[in-house]
C-alpha cells in the first residue's frame, strides 16, 4: 500500500484547524502541527496541544512570520494544509514563499 502523504497544518489551534488535525491524524497521515510558540502556555490551546500529542500528531514550533522556521517545518512534510484566522489570509504568501524555498509542491 502507497505510503501516507506527510501533512503540515498551520493554524492548528484556531476553529478550523484543530477539527483538520484530528481529521489528518485520525485518516492516517503523518501529521505535524505549527504551533507558536507563545500559544503553548495558554492553558485552553495548551490541553488542546496535548491532545494532539495523544493522537500521535508532532508538535513543531512556528511561526508564519518566522521564515526559517516555517522552511524547516515545510521540509519534513508532503502537504501543507493553511487554516490561519482571517487577519493573516494574505500573509499566506509567506507560505508559499517558504513552500518554494523548501521544494515541495501541494499547498
Ligand atoms: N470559523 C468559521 O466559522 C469559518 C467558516 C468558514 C471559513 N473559515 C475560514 O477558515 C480559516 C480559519 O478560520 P478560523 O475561524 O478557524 O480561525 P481562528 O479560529 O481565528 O484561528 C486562527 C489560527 O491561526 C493561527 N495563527 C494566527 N497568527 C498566526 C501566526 N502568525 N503564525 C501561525 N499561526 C497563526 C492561530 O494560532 P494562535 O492560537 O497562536 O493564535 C489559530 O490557530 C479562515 O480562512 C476563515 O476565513 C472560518
Amino acid at each position: 500500500m502507497a505510503e501516507k502523504s506527510k501533512i503540515l497544518i498551520i493554524g492548528v489551534t484556531g476553529y478550523i484547524g484543530k477539527y483538520t488535525v484530528a481529521a489528518s491524524a485520525k485518516s492516517g497521515h503523518p501529521t505535524f502541527a505549527l504551533v507558536r510558540e507563545c500559544t503553548v502556555s495558554d492553558p485552553a490551546k495548551g490541553k488542546l496541544i496535548e491532545n494532539f500529542k495523544n493522537l500521535g500528531v508532532t508538535v513543531l514550533h512556528g511561526d508564519l512570520y518566522n521564515h526559517e522556521g516555517l522552511v524547516k517545518a515545510i521540509k519534513q512534510v508532503d502537504v501543507v494544509i493553511s487554516t490561519v484566522g482571517s487577519l493573516q489570509l494574505g500573509d499566506q504568501v509567506k507560505i508559499i514563499a517558504a513552500i518554494k524555498e523548501a521544494e515541495i509542491f501541494t499547498f
